[in-house]
């Protein structure tokens, strides 16, 4: 990919990327894979501009996710916090509760482009595989999905719904027991059963193409609220915030925004409980660059080169990379980066439950936490937008354990008396 300058087409740079954004991304795999994301690719440049796939597509996000999802303005929020207006795009009310279903829509269309009949899946919060498991079901696919131990536990709730949906879920037992090492558990199998299989990788990281194709299906988010927002106001925002995992929510609203020059696109990281190493998961403002997973990007490491432990509330930013466009448009200065701590998270979840009767996911009242952050410094004239990606029901023994931990003790104590 050439280098940026002032009038850089951000959006036809990344689009027609053979898979370097700037020095990042690339594809540093085991050979026994390569021709998997060779015929990958081939697939995906087949279909990105095929009207039947792009039918089918845009059909299936109607019909089967709920697309367009609103953009509601927060007017109790705005006036309370006395500053610039917030709305929240509403990607939690997608079939399946984020924003992940549309990337997983995408890929198991490309998989059955391929004739493949089996998928594997790796998750953090169980978004990812519960979307995966969802659109499996439908298809007609065989569904394998890894989960970090951890996670398996904390995010009981979708274990229950993937395997009520057909998938088999299995626990990772090495390293943290989180995400990453759900990652390499799912490549693992990925080299095993290369013929059969696609890896249906969850967000905009890994190796090429998965950073690039996961970036095309959720562009529809950015698309949407550019529609919504001129609809509504007939103004473009000032900013744009999103919170980062692997960062397919915040490439999925940023990306069409991305030639837009006046509108701040804004990414907030976990900042856990501080900034010391294995206390938060914000690869970009305290990460360095390296290889891991497929791809050279913005990691979580020591001195020498080993992943350090990450810790979020919200187990979908527990990952210790980040997506390659990601890095490319930080060290463009296209994209800012800020982070969000876990009590200023929770904090904006209640904040947002009592002025608006929403509840958001932990991970998106990351960017929620930003913006109620900035919103007073501002004026009232001022449009901030907030992708919502997910909904914060799944998230209710962490929340619940927050803000009412005895009446959550006494729950479980009585229910499992009951057993
Ligand atoms: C609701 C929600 N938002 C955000 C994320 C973070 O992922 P990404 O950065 O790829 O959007 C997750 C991951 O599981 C999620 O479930």
């Amino acid at each position: 990919m050439q280098t940026t300058t002032e009038t850089t087409l951000y959006k036809d740079l990344i689009l027609n990327s053979k898979g370097y954004f700037g020095e990042y991304g690339g594809m540093f795999i085991p050979e026994v894979i390569r021709p998997n994301m060779e015929a990958l690719t081939a697939t995906f440049e087949a279909c990105k501009n095929d009207e039947s796939f792009i039918a089918e597509l845009q059909e299936a996000y109607r019909t089967f996710s709920g697309r367009p999802t609103p953009l509601t303005p927060l007017h109790n929020l705005s006036k309370e916090l006395g500053g610039a207006q917030i709305f929240l795009k509403r990607e939690g009310l997608n079939h399946t509760g984020a924003h992940k279903i549309n990337h997983c829509l995408g890929q198991v269309l490309l998989a059955k482009k391929q004739g493949k009949k089996r998928i594997i899946a790796e998750t953090g919060a169980g978004q990812h595989g519960y979307a995966t498991a969802a659109v499996c079901a439908r298809y007609g696919m065989e569904c394998i999905v890894y989960m970090g131990k951890k996670d398996y536990e904390r995010q009981r709730p979708n274990v229950f719904w993937m395997e009520t949906l057909g998938a088999k879920v299995i626990p990772v037992m090495d390293g943290s027991q989180t995400l990453n090492d759900a990652v390499i558990a799912a490549f693992k199998d990925l080299i095993t059963h290369p013929e059969e299989s696609h890896y249906l990788l969850g967000s905009a990281v890994g190796p090429h193409p998965f950073p690039l194709l996961n970036t095309y299906f959720q562009k529809i988010v950015g698309e949407e609220i550019k529609e919504q927002i001129l609809n509504q106001l007939g103004q473009l925002p000032d900013k744009c915030l999103a919170c980062v995992g692997g960062g397919s929510n915040a490439l999925g609203m940023f990306f069409e925004f991305l030639d837009d020059e006046k509108v701040e696109l804004i990414g907030v990281e976990a900042g856990g409980k501080s900034h010391l190493s294995g206390e938060h998961a914000a690869k970009i403002n305290y990460g360095k660059k390296g290889i891991f997973e497929g791809y050279y990007s913005y990691f979580l490491q020591d001195d020498d080169g080993n992943i350090e432990p990450t810790h979020s509330v919200s187990a979908g930013l527990d990952y210790c990379g980040v997506s390659p466009i990601l890095a490319y448009l930080y060290d463009n200065k296209r994209v800012q980066f800020t982070n969000a701590s876990d009590t200023n998270t929770l904090n904006a979840v209640k904040k947002l439950a009592e002025t608006e009767g929403i509840i958001l996911a932990l991970e998106s009242a990351h960017a929620l936490s930003y913006a109620i952050e900035i919103a007073p410094t501002l004026d009232k004239d001022k449009v901030i937008v907030v992708n919502g990606s997910g909904r914060g029901e799944k998230d209710l023994f962490i929340t619940m354990s927050h803000f009412q931990k005895d009446s959550l003790d006494t729950f479980m104590r009585n229910h499992l008396g009951d057993e």
